[in-house]
């Protein structure tokens, strides 16, 4: 649901930056949006500023992401980042130099003669830190700009021509590795655009509420939740709007749930209000997962088995007799790894994009309150709404749960041994630029209590390696790697009893530590390598995070990992436990 107009619309030019610079613009309390960077310039009248995001094509590529040149007319101000400064420069007639190896990292900025008396760089200190990530240069300066900024290997790193209110930098100040990133930005929107403020996700509920009434109608409202964050807030949302009596829940026990789940969701709707029931569908989705071993094989079932239930449900009371309509709590950034808004490769299909879910959109029988808020602002309301703090604060879970989580494999396969490093051949997601990969892991033996230098090696692993795209360090195990093999597997009952537990263990002890709160998420996997006895083993994926679209591997207390390892070794039927180390990109935060 669309909050307002936005005064800022951030054009998508592949990969996941725009979600990144979007969010950062609605942190300065100013309403921003994002667009398919293609989009006609006459569709963003109205707005102050476009920025157009950095992605990873080359205006070289043939079908790379355009613009409507005519946005760079002057009505609105425009600021291109990366890619975004090179279409612009292009479109300005400058020339752009295709790169060859590329600069990615940490840069230092230098600000050249123009800079003192810049809107952008006000505020700015000379020889900040910045981060790079791109391949092309732009080599000449458009006619009508200066240039106010250069790195040591980027001789274009700022243009600007302010008369016309366009503005382009070659590296991203939407990310934390910039350290002065944020006054950037601040004073493109406020200082360049002229934009006001006009958000603060905690003023929406009252907004929120009167939007779900619109779009319901007299009809009445069904959920089917998850007990996650999104669908609780949007449940409760629309208990408000529309009163408890209008508002109807079904949790689904897919047998792939976390240990304790299904009482815990029960509990916290009972206090919420509406009605919540629980309908068990174990039997269902573990048969129909019996045969599958391909990622997006399991997510397909996954979503597929939850339409049936939720159809079946739907059927046996009644509840497209035209009375009731389907509420769900997409946020905004799920559309995006799916290809929603954008040209971006599909990476991973989320559940709740599925076909069956597709078409009652296009059937207008949904209502999905949160899809225009990132997971913070989701929080901020929910916090407003008076939900109680260890519901917001819960780490994300997917929605397709444990079985994304249980690796399978086709066959009983060997380790390749490479010294000290075993090729494991279990293959996980990762992304790399726009793209999808789906390859073997590395497993290292050396211990993971150095985990700064390993995942920075293990990124160089990945990048120069073209073979993996993830690298794990064995904790510890019963028996030694070589006498581990890769096992035939699918997604049992008994493989997920065993990573439940594992999972079990692992949240008890970091929270009992404090650790959990130190992290975004702690995805906890179990993959098919082991012993005859041991069948699989178990690799901690701690990871941190602003919002899931890039995250960073983090480093765990020795003494702690290594108790944590020792009560996972009790298991039955975990023969080694690992600690993953790489950071998203490469890797994705799950293996699937
Ligand atoms: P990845 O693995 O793509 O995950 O780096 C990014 C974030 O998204 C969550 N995730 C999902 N959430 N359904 C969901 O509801 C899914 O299919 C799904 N796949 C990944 C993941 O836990 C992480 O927070």
């Amino acid at each position: 649901m669309r909050p307002r107009s936005p005064q800022i619309f951030v054009l998508d030019t592949g990969g996941q930056y725009c979600h990144l610079i979007a969010r950062r613009i609605r942190e300065l309390g100013v309403y921003a949006e994002v667009r398919r960077s293609d989009v006609p310039a006459s569709e963003l009248e109205g707005a102050r500023g476009i920025i157009i995001s950095g992605g990873p094509a080359s205006v070289y590529d043939e079908n790379s992401p355009r613009i409507d040149a005519e946005i760079l007319d002057g009505k609105a101000a425009v600021l291109g980042i990366c890619y975004g400064l090179q279409l612009m420069a292009q479109a300005l007639g400058a020339s752009v130099t295709p790169g060859v190896k590329g600069e990615y990292g940490l840069a230092t900025l230098h600000l050249e003669d123009g800079a003192a008396s810049s809107a952008l760089l006000a505020g700015l200190t000379d020889a900040q830190q910045i981060w790079m990530s791109h391949k092309d240069v732009v080599a000449t300066v458009p006619s009508g700009f200066s240039r106010t900024g250069s790195t040591s290997t980027c001789a274009i790193a700022v243009i600007e021509r302010p008369e016309r209110a366009l503005y382009g930098v070659q590296f991203h100040p939407e990310v934390v590795h910039t350290a002065q990133g944020q006054v950037l930005l601040s004073n493109f929107v406020f200082g360049i655009a002229g934009c006001s403020r006009d958000w603060d996700p905690a003023h929406q509920p009252g907004e929120i509420e009167r939007q779900i009434r619109d779009a319901v109608g007299d009809r009445s409202v069904f959920f089917f939740v998850s007990g996650g964050v999104d669908s609780t807030v949007a449940y409760t949302l629309c208990v408000r709007a529309l009163g408890p009596d209008r508002v109807r829940g079904v949790y689904v026990d897919t047998g792939l749930m976390r240990d304790g789940e299904t009482p815990a969701v029960e509990q916290m709707f009972a206090r919420l209000g509406g009605e919540v029931v629980v309908e068990q569908a174990s039997a269902e989705f573990l048969g129909a997962l019996a045969a599958a071993r391909d990622p997006e094989a399991k997510r397909s079932i996954i979503g597929e088995a939850f339409v049936a239930v939720q159809e079946r449900i739907i059927d046996s009371r009644h509840l497209m007799d035209g009375h009731w309509i389907l509420g769900q709590g997409t946020i905004y950034p799920d559309t995006i790894e799916s290809g929603g808004t954008s040209q971006a490769a599909v990476i991973k299909t989320h559940h709740n994009r599925v076909e069956g879910i597709q078409k009652l959109i296009a059937e207008g029988r949904i209502v999905e309150p949160l899809s225009s808020y990132y997971k913070d602002e989701v929080r901020a309301i929910g916090m407003q709404l008076g939900l109680p703090a260890e519901y917001l604060e819960r780490h994300p879970f997917p929605g397709p749960g444990l079985a994304i989580r249980c690796l399978c494999s086709e066959m009983d396969v060997d380790l390749a041994s490479r010294g000290e490093a075993f090729l494991v051949p279990v293959r996980s997601v990762g992304v790399q630029g726009d793209f999808r990969t789906y390859a073997p892991v590395l497993a290292t033996t050396e211990y993971p209590s150095k985990t700064a230098d390993l995942q920075s090696s293990a990124t160089e692993l990945v990048n120069g390696s073209g073979e993996i795209n993830r690298v794990i360090a064995l904790v510890d195990s019963t028996a030694p790697l070589a006498a581990m093999r890769v096992w035939k597997s699918a997604v049992t009952p008994q493989r997920i009893v065993r990573l439940r537990e594992a999972d079990r263990i692992v949240r008890e002890m970091s929270h009992a530590s404090g650790f959990d709160r130190e992290i975004w998420q702690f995805p906890v996997v179990l993959i098919p390598l082991g012993t005859a006895a041991r069948p699989d083993s178990i690799v901690l994926r701690p990871v941190d995070s602003i919002d899931g679209m890039t995250a960073q591997s983090v480093s765990m207390d020795e003494e702690a990992l290594a108790a944590m390892a020792d009560r996972l070794l009790k298991v039955e039927g975990v023969a080694a436990v690992f600690y993953d180390l790489t950071h998203k990109p490469p890797a994705t935060i799950e293996w699937e």
